[in-house]
């Protein structure tokens, strides 16, 4: 599956209006398109029980989402915005670093409108309806990633004009995107990119390929990632709370060393990192020699 990322080149694409938001034009949703959501809708919800955290299902549970249609933006807001302050806002596919950012800073969530075709229901060119309001409003719903989030919106503001962008991306990447945690001794997923892909939700838990890795702020930073296929290695973190301390420290020493350093290889183990699982590494060789 090839894998989203935020950030397009100004001027790819001219903007209906300054902050890039369109209306979700929910009534124009075809038959079809609902449908290729029930699809992808029942298939994540068969494998997510033993596999995401409580506060994913807990907030799944809590929201106005279903199989039988694509969810209602301002249905979804209604109980969102009481919950956690934070909304949801519709958009054309990816928006620029700055706009995607001053969005977050201000607890809107954008999301795109638009739903994957259903003879691609595995590839992701954009994020679309189903992985960003799927993946990523539930654990919106959670007071501790609706604040993580709030405050990489407002360091993405600072990384931008420090030049330290591709640190802070790396940790995006490897919680909000594709973090695992333990609960009760075991690993889940919390990340929207694993929680929304059927191949990856089973990957990244039950493959024996990827490093299962300690989650290290500093060591993250330096970590470069995969985007057009699985990871080859998932950082865990404590609990969620923990991304709520990141809230508090001050990125810009943390940025200077992790520039200064050697960045590392996805697949990289170090003798420093607390390894769960040394993974194989079997998958992504296998990919590469074809
Ligand atoms: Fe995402």
């Amino acid at each position: 599956m090839k894998k989203h990322k935020h950030g397009l080149a100004a001027g790819d694409i001219q903007p209906a209006s300054p902050d890039w938001t369109i209306p979700q034009g929910w009534e124009n949703y075809t038959d079809t398109e609902h449908a290729t959501w029930k699809t992808l809708f029942e298939r994540q919800c068969k494998l997510l029980p033993g596999r995401a955290c409580d506060e994913f299902v807990a907030g799944m549970q809590d929201l106005p989402m279903g199989a039988e249609q694509i969810p209602d933006f301002d249905e979804v807001n209604e109980v969102l915005l009481k919950r956690t302050g934070w909304q949801i806002v519709a958009v054309p596919g990816l928006v620029p670093d700055d706009v995607f950012f001053n969005h977050l800073a201000n607890r809107r969530f954008p999301s795109g409108n638009f739903i994957r075709r259903p003879d691609e229901l595995d590839y992701l060119e954009e994020p679309d309806v189903f992985h960003d309001v799927f993946g990523h409003v539930p654990m919106l719903m959670n007071p501790a990633i609706a604040d993580f989030i709030q405050a990489y919106g407002e360091g993405g503001l600072r990384a931008q004009q420090l030049g330290f962008l591709p640190q802070l991306a790396r940790v995006y990447w490897y919680t909000i995107e594709f973090g695992l945690l333990k609960q009760r001794g075991e690993l889940r997923l919390f990340g929207a990119g694993i929680a929304s892909s059927f191949t990856e939700s089973q990957f990244c838990l039950d493959s024996d390929s990827p490093n299962r890795i300690r989650f290290d702020l500093e060591r993250v930073m330096r970590t470069l990632y995969r985007i057009d296929d699985f990871q080859e290695t998932y950082f865990v973190i404590r609990d969620l709370d923990e991304l709520l301390e990141f809230t508090q420290i001050d990125f810009a020493p943390l940025y200077e060393r992790a520039q200064a350093a050697p960045e590392l290889q996805p697949g990289q183990i170090l003798p420093t990192d607390e390894v769960f699982h040394r993974g194989t590494g079997a998958y992504h060789r296998k990919a590469q020699a074809h």
